[in-house]
């Protein structure tokens, strides 16, 4: 959502937008390409290595600054208010496709799932230390898994045999336990696997909390763009925002969220469940 991220940031020469989850910089090389300043945060050492390397130019020519830390402490590395703040929440293609990151069910590796590897908890640590209930309860809320008890059952007893460390042995006791459940579409293991992701990064509790200070770290008239891929951050994004205009303190852009079109859900289908939302500070009533 390239064009309405650009279009809904109001991007202008010179003004500084922060990219909170920089990834690989696609959004924020269009800023540039407008004549804005880019300060870039992601939490994934990875992801500020490359980039250092792939954008040294525009980091030498102080269009942009690379920062390695979570979004949560924005508000500790700017030193005056920004034009503009996105968030494009969740992970990137690169983590997803390394096996060596234990994200994908479809890949064999480790299960880790961390996005920053100062963390200490990784998902295999919660497999192995979760009762029945609290494992049922995590697949539930973060990912709607109603299969969770059967699923939380099936990993409990399969810990009693050996410790589950892998992507692939996890994958397998979902199969094996939803066999004759499973629903027709999507893998059975998919929802597990994002609601441990979800639980290792503190994902939604760390939207909550950083949603707050980010609109007192934005200009008057500037404005804040979401993109959330998850039913769970795209509420905590639409009630925050819901709250602000109630507080007056600024209005939402668009009346309903923006959705990829077509031709864009073609060429990526991992943006199919995308919902844009922007706010803008502190400005008169006017929608796009
Ligand atoms: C969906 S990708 C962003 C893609 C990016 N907009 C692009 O055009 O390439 C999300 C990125 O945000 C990072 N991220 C997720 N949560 C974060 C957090 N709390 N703080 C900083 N970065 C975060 C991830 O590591 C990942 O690289």
């Amino acid at each position: 959502m390239l064009v309405e991220v650009i279009h809904a940031l109001q991007v202008k020469e010179n003004q500084t937008y922060v990219d909170a989850t920089f990834g690989f910089g696609g959004h924020s090389k269009e800023i540039m390409k407008k004549g804005g300043k880019v300060i870039g945060f992601d939490h994934d050492r990875t992801v500020i290595e490359q980039n250092t390397v792939t954008f040294e130019k525009e980091i030498s020519a102080g269009k942009l600054t690379l920062i390695h830390d979570s979004f949560e402490h924005l508000a500790d590395h700017l030193q005056e208010k920004v034009a503009g703040i996105l968030f494009d929440f969740g992970v990137n293609s690169q983590q997803i496709d390394d096996a060596s990151r234990g994200f994908s069910f479809q890949h064999e590796g480790p299960l880790d799932m961390r996005m920053d590897d100062r963390l200490s908890v990784k998902a295999q640590d919660l497999i192995a230390a979760l009762g029945r209930k609290e494992l049922a309860n995590l697949f539930f809320h973060y990912a709607q898994e109603s299969f969770g008890r059967k699923i939380a059952d099936a990993i409990v007893d399969a810990r009693k045999l050996s410790p589950i460390t892998t992507t692939r042995q996890l994958t397998e006791i979902i199969h094996n336990a939803l066999e004759r459940d499973r629903v027709r579409g999507i893998d059975s293991a998919t929802k597990v696997f994002m609601a441990l992701r979800i639980a290792v990064n503190d994902e939604l509790r760390t939207i909550e909390r950083t949603l707050p200070t980010s609109l007192d770290c934005l200009a008057e008239g500037g404005h804040i763009v979401t993109i959330a891929f998850h039913e769970g951050e795209d509420r905590i994004v639409k009630n925050v925002m819901k709250d602000w205009e109630i507080e007056k303190r600024g209005f939402n852009v668009f009346k309903k969220p923006l959705t990829p079109t077509n031709q864009e859900m073609y060429k990526n289908p991992r943006a199919r469940s995308a919902k844009l939302r922007a706010f803008v500070k502190n400005q008169y009533k006017g929608r796009i």
